[in-house]
């Protein structure tokens, strides 16, 4: 394959939403599911999320537990898996938790709508040996053009933690093979609150088909993990 293999997890609602509708990064996830969540990622080369949650919520994406960050040292790896963003405009804030937390490497896939200062920022001298940025001459990333490069960077297994509009984005372009989610016992309902795919969505005849290969109830919630059937 001429990309990692590609994995999304999500924690939603009962009504499948990953946020409310005041789309501030509401808290879903049980105890049980953060710890799963946290080795996931330290079983991945790379974390990959989407401009609007990169931006808007600065996520640090670093593995929490030292034990599992020490296990991946011990096995000649960093102490966390690469940081992926993509992104129109790459607008950072200065002092972006995504960019500086853990230290470790962190690549950004972006288009011509960054400007030549903000790449120039990005590409500064402290940051030049843990920053690789990556511009796309069109207005959105070329997604299939990006995996290429990250299996080129030696990313063989990448972790996608949203959002609804880069999980949607992958799957229509086939480059999504496994899904799981951990379905809270709650209901956040709204219209405009999202929910683990959104985009403009699939006429039913193009709806994407999955196998479950995983089933797990937990507490009151449950675990599910998908394999996607029809990925390139
Ligand atoms: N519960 C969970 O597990 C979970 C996990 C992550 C996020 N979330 C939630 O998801 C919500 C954010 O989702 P979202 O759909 O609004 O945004 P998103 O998927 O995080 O980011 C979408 C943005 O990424 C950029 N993007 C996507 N594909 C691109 C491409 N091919 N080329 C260039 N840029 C591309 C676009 O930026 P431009 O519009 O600038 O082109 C797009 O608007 C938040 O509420 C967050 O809390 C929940």
């Amino acid at each position: 394959m001429n990309r990692p293999f590609v994995f999304i997890n999500v924690a939603m609602t009962a009504d499948g939403k990953i946020d409310t509708f005041a789309r501030k990064g509401a808290a879903i996830s049980s105890q049980r599911d953060k710890e799963r969540v946290d080795k996931l990622r330290a079983e991945s080369d790379a974390v990959m999320v989407g401009g609007r949650t990169l931006l808007d919520e600065d996520p640090k994406l670093t593995v929490k537990s030292d034990e599992l960050r020490a296990k991946r040292v011990a096995r000649g790896l960093a102490p966390n898996p690469a940081k992926v963003g993509v992104v129109s405009n790459a607008e950072f804030k200065s002092h972006s938790k995504f960019i500086y937390e853990g230290g470790g490497r962190v690549v950004i896939f972006t288009t011509y709508r960054t400007s030549k200062d903000q790449l120039a920022s990005l590409r500064s001298h402290d940051l030049k040996d843990r920053v690789e940025v990556f511009v796309h001459e069109s207005e959105r990333v070329d997604l299939g053009i990006m995996m290429q490069t990250l299996k080129e960077l030696g990313i063989n297994r990448l972790m996608v933690e949203g959002g609804a509009t880069l999980n949607f984005e992958l799957i229509r372009h086939g480059l999504v093979d496994e899904v799981s989610a951990y379905v809270a016992p709650m209901i956040f309902g709204g219209e405009k609150a999202p929910t683990m795919v959104s985009g403009s969505g699939f006429e039913r005849g193009e709806a994407v088909p999955l196998k479950l290969i995983r089933v797990e109830q937990w507490d009151d919630g449950v675990l599910l993990n998908y394999k996607v059937e029809r990925s390139l």
